[in-house]
């Protein structure tokens, strides 16, 4: 395999994270690699907000503070798309750590974690200015592509989180981000905890022909 084949198959969502500190000369290197990405009009619309340290701390508490009181308010899924979300909750919360189907306690706890950024040490909120549309959202999310591929292959792992940005004052009033930013996901960076068995899970896909069409003649 070549290095961009082992680092697409390689990518996988961490979900529990060492305290190992990030390299900072590997996430520049991995984000310079990002900034080749293609862009609508080449606006290069992808804006990250990054935090380490006491910084990550300080988000991680106020984030949790929220969460235990106020359901994050992500845009719902439409009721045709939803059985994805089951049958992924299905392999991480039961499969991968092993959660009753009926055990809403321990499902709930496992759910807070995403507001711990799964104990990643670095942490980040991808963000576009809010006057742009979906070709510039598609931009950042083949950058994040990029930075994924870039960062799997320099041995650090991640996971996308968009349930973050349920509470986006929160985000905007920790990290200083400003109002004509919209945050579309948040990001952990780190180095997967082994002994954490969901961290083992792929997630299967679908078959290609279902996402593709040609016509030929
Ligand atoms: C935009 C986006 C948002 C996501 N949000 C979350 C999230 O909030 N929490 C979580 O545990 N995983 C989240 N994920 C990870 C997906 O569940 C995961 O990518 C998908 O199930 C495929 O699994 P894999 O990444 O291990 O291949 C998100 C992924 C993307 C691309």
């Amino acid at each position: 395999m070549d290095t961009l084949e082992r680092s697409i198959k390689g990518r996988h969502s961490t979900r529990k994270f060492l305290s190992t500190p990030v390299p900072r000369s590997l996430v520049n290197e991995a984000l310079a690699l990002a900034q080749h990405a293609p862009s609508n009009s080449n606006i290069q619309p992808w804006r990250i907000v990054f935090a380490s340290g006491a910084a990550r701390d300080r988000l991680k508490e106020a984030l949790l503070d929220v969460a235990k009181q106020e359901t994050p308010r992500i845009p719902p899924l439409p009721e045709s798309f939803r059985h994805y979300r089951s049958q992924l909750g299905l392999q991480v919360y039961g499969v991968g750590m092993g959660i009753a189907h009926d055990d809403k306690q321990s499902k709930d706890a496992a759910v807070l974690r995403n507001f711990e950024f799964f104990g990643a040490p670095l942490v980040g909120v991808i963000c576009m200015h809010r006057d742009l549309g979906p070709p510039d959202a598609l931009s950042v999310g083949m950058y994040v592509q990029t930075l994924l591929l870039a960062l799997t292959e320099r041995g650090l792992d991640t996971c996308v989180e968009v349930s973050v940005t349920g509470y986006p004052d929160v985000l905007r009033r920790e990290l200083n981000i400003e109002p004509e930013l919209l945050m579309l996901s948040g990001l952990a960076i780190g180095y997967a905890d082994p002994a954490f068995p969901a961290n083992e899970l792929r997630i299967q896909r679908d078959p290609v022909e279902k996402s593709v069409t040609f016509f030929d003649d």
